[in-house]
């Protein structure tokens, strides 16, 4: 079997887009292979939070992901820093973690770019923390976006080094999974091709929003103005909508649209009211069992308390190992 890890950016509240993009592939996920999915707060430290919202924003992913349908018994779901093992792998990597990789990676490159007054070594060494993360628990596959290929490709080169250096094969080469033909794609309501909270204002639907937001949002999506030319190819923005109605709606409701759409007869008004209906359907018991885990924290504190144990039964096997390794042995 197949050990499958996942790290979660510890900020944000849950849109469509992750939820069409991985979590649901996740959820199906966790009864097929060995899964741990962990709520990565160490690397949010690089930006340096407030102790309030870095509780929050944890306590907030955590909340979301299970309404989503993580099953913290069947995958093990933990935050990263009830793993203190972690942070042991992760100073024994730096040892072999090379300046000029570091500072060649492509987000570092980025990161100094965005927060000029606070390059710290953190951001630096962000790549040996994330290889610590999966090689912790000596993980084969890797669901990641594009942005970060690079840094699974360090983890290998890392985990790599490391079998060299100690002449072993202990470290397995972590690959990014890829869902194929599972992913959906969701696009963005300003026009643009992906759902993201960084994209702007209204750009996405999050799970925990309220109808009245979700109408709002949809209604003030862009389309173009005018009705449909035939023989024209669809614009993007008009391509957008009928991709989120794909994901949402009944076949027959994008039928309907889209027999419209052909004869020119078309109203965006009526399809995004449709759409916002549709989205709210869909939402809305997702957003109920946000509301009901967010309410309930003797649950909230047991799950982490499991998924820290499932996950530094793991670790501590590993940082055993990797000690004897390296010549750390009793005497
Ligand atoms: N860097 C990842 C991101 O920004 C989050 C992350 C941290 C991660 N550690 C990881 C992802 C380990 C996969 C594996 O999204």
């Amino acid at each position: 079997m197949e050990t499958v890890l996942s790290g979660i950016r510890s900020t944000g509240n849950l849109h469509l887009g992750n939820y069409f993009g991985a979590i649901r592939n996740f959820v199906k996920m966790q009864y097929e292979h060995r899964c741990y999915f962990f709520i990565a707060d160490y690397h949010s430290l690089t930006t340096h939070p407030t102790p309030g919202d870095l509780h929050r924003n944890v306590r907030q992913v955590l909340v979301e992901y299970l309404a989503a349908g993580i099953d913290p018994e069947a995958a093990t779901l933990y935050i990263q820093s009830d793993v203190p093992e972690v942070t042991e792998l992760y100073l024994l990597l730096n040892m072999n973690a090379y300046m000029g990789e570091l500072e060649r990676c492509t987000s570092f490159k980025e990161k100094i770019r965005k927060q000029p007054d606070n390059i710290n070594a953190g951001l630096l060494t962000y790549p040996v923390l994330m290889a610590a993360d999966i090689l912790i628990h000596r993980a084969h596959k890797v669901p990641v976006g594009k942005d970060q290929e690079q840094h699974l490709e360090m983890a290998r080169t890392f985990g790599n080094r490391f079998n060299r250096l100690y002449q072993t094969d202990y470290f397995p080469e972590p690959y990014a999974y890829n869902f194929g033909a599972e992913l959906v794609k969701i696009p963005g309501l300003d026009g643009g091709t992906k759902m993201g909270k960084s994209e702007g204002e209204g750009n996405a639907i999050f799970l925990a929003d309220e109808p009245a937001a979700i109408r709002k949002k949809v209604m003030r999506a862009v389309t173009d103005s005018g009705p449909a030319i035939p023989g024209e190819a669809m614009s993007q923005p008009v391509e957008n909508l009928f991709n989120l109605m794909r994901a949402i709606s009944s076949n027959d409701t994008v039928d309907h649209f889209m027999d419209a759409y052909n004869k020119a007869t078309i109203r965006y008004g009526d399809m995004k009211k449709q759409l916002a209906e549709d989205i709210i359907a869909f939402t809305t018991p997702l957003r109920e069992k946000i509301l009901e885990i967010d309410a309930d924290n003797d649950y909230l504190s047991k799950v982490a308390k499991m998924g820290a144990e499932k996950a530094r039964e793991s670790a501590s096997k590993t940082v055993n190992d990797v000690r004897r390794i390296i010549g750390f042995r009793g005497f």
